[in-house]
């Protein structure tokens, strides 16, 4: 995935402004998550990499998505979760010192980092993530390699309805229309 990244990088660094997080080129500005297939692209106010957290620093997901096994959402961390690190650490080159001076800007202002939504199901379907995390479902047959990830690739999207069926039919969860729908 590193190509890829610093393929995003370069596009990023040849003057525009957000970073870009292209799957396969066919980036666009505006509108990209919505639009579900096959290769939705995402611009994230600041460039994070899962790969350098998860990856090469191994931090823990659930350091950062602390909800997921007690709750519904596993929920995005709040700036000041990032600012435990990057008080003190700046980055190590240009770019990197550009996107932390982003995430330490955020929080002197007091807002929140406006993270753009990948996953997402239909308001009408129940996705409890502690309910799967407590029966062993790991992240990665959800999510992919998210810690080999400079951008988040989305996998298993659109979340349709057959793909939920045939793993609760695989492992004996329930198919009730109800424990999906409300
Ligand atoms: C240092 C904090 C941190 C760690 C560690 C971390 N994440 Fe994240 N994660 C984030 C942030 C911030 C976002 C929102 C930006 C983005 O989408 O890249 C995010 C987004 C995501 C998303 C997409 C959420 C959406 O919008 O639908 C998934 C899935 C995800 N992380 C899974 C994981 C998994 C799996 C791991 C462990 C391998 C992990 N994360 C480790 C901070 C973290
Ligand atoms: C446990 C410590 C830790 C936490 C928590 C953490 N980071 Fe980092 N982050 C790092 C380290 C280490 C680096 C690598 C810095 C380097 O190589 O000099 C880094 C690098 C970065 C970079 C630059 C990476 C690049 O190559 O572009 C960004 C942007 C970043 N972090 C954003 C965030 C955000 C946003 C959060 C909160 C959601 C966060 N970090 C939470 C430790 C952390
Ligand atoms: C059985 C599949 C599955 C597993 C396992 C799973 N997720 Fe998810 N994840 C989803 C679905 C489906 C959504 C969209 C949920 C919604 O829209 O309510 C989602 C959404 C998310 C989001 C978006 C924000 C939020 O609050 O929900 C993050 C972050 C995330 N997952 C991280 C993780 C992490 C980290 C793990 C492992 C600890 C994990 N997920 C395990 C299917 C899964
Ligand atoms: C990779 C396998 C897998 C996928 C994919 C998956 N699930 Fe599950 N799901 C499980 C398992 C295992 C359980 C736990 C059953 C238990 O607790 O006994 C579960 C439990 C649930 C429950 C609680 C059921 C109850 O008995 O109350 C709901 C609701 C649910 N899943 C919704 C979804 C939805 C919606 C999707 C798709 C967006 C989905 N799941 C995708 C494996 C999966
Ligand atoms: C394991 C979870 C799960 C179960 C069980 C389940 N569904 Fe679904 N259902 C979903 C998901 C996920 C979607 C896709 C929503 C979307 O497209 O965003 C969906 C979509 C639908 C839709 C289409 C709605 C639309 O937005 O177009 C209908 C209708 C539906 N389900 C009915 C049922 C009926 C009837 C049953 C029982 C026989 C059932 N579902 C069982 C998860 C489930």
């Amino acid at each position: 995935m590193r190509w890829l990244f610093a393929a995003a990088l370069a596009v990023a660094a040849a003057g525009s402004l957000a970073f870009i997080q292209a799957q396969d080129g066919d980036g666009t500005q505006e509108g990209a998550t919505q639009s579900a297939s096959p290769a939705p692209t995402t611009i994230q106010p600041i460039a994070f990499p899962h790969n350098i957290h998860a990856g090469q620093d191994r931090i823990p997901c659930m350091y950062c998505h602390f909800a997921a096994e007690r709750s519904v959402d596993a929920g995005i961390p709040p700036v000041r979760t990032c600012m435990g690190c990057h008080m003190i650490i700046g980055g190590s080159n240009e770019r990197q010192q550009a996107e932390i001076a982003k995430v330490r800007d955020y929080f002197q202002r007091g807002e929140a980092i406006p993270w753009v939504r990948i996953y997402k199901v239909a308001d009408h379907v129940h996705f409890p993530h502690m309910r799967h995390i407590a029966a062993g479902v790991d992240c990665t047959e959800c999510h992919g390699e998210v810690k080999e990830m400079g951008v988040i690739e989305e996998v298993n999207q659109p979340l349709a309805m057959g793909w939920c069926v045939s793993c609760h039919k695989e492992r004996e969860a329930s198919t009730d229309c109800a424990a999906c729908h409300y």
